[in-house]
């Protein structure tokens, strides 16, 4: 467990999120947690890909509050998620209960936010009838994917906290991994990242970013 997560903030959108001591680094925008995470990963993915079966690779599962909300959202439009997420760091309970998410959601998302949250790690988990979760815990860098993904959630943090995440290598395995019509979404619009997507094969998309932020990305594997 990351004992060096201690700080947590309250965000614009009245939503919290947490410091990472260890990479300076907070979990989500300082504009708005949860408008973030609907703005760029539901929005811009889940409901774009337009898709009622989807299996989803998140890079970074941290306070878990994608997961809960992709949960919440295929429940509302019946879309079955298959969701697989990947974190070398997990959160102890006393961590991520010190986030305001059970109060500050919606009473159904704060259920499915918590017992995202409480899920064992390393096999599948029915959280309710239409989403299942993998939590895996490791490294990205080290981890080869198995399954196929339609989505991708590449929520890292930022390339200049963690370079090692953004790199080539990495973005080839995902790209393997994904199906044909597949896509990802990422927050980060750097030109580095845009570059090295476009070499491994991706057709990158720039859309408007949550607030506080111009930009976001969206890249195609056709
Ligand atoms: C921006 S946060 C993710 C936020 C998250 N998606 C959420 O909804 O709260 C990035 C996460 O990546 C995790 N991480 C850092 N290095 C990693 C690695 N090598 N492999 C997997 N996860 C890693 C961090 O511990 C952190 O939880």
């Amino acid at each position: 467990m990351n004992s060096n997560v201690k700080t947590h903030y309250t965000t614009a959108d009245g939503s919290s999120t947490l410091l990472s001591a260890q990479y300076g680094a907070h979990y989500h925008s300082l504009h708005g947690a949860v408008s973030e995470s609907m703005h760029i990963f539901v929005e811009a993915g889940l409901m774009a890909l337009g898709q009622k079966q989807v299996t989803i690779l998140e890079v970074g599962f941290g306070t878990g509050l994608n997961a809960a909300l992709t949960a919440q959202r295929g429940r509302e439009v019946g879309v079955d998620v298959v969701y697989h997420t990947l974190e070398l760091h997990p959160l102890s309970k006393e961590e991520y209960m010190l986030l305001n998410y059970s109060q500050q959601l919606p009473a159904q998302a704060a259920a499915l936010w918590l017992s995202a949250c409480d899920a064992p790690w390393g096999e599948d988990f029915t959280v309710e009838d239409g989403f299942t979760i993998r939590k895996i815990n490791e490294d990205f860098t080290q981890w080869q994917p198995t399954v196929q993904y339609n989505l991708v959630y590449f929520d890292a943090f930022a390339p200049d906290d963690q370079p090692e995440m953004w790199g080539a290598e990495q973005f080839q395995k995902i790209f393997d991994a994904m199906a044909a019509g597949g896509v990802l979404v990422t927050y980060s619009v750097k030109g580095t990242v845009k570059r090295t997507l476009r070499d491994v094969g991706f057709e990158l998309e720039r859309l408007q970013g949550p607030p506080g932020k111009k930009h976001m990305l969206r890249a195609y594997k056709r």
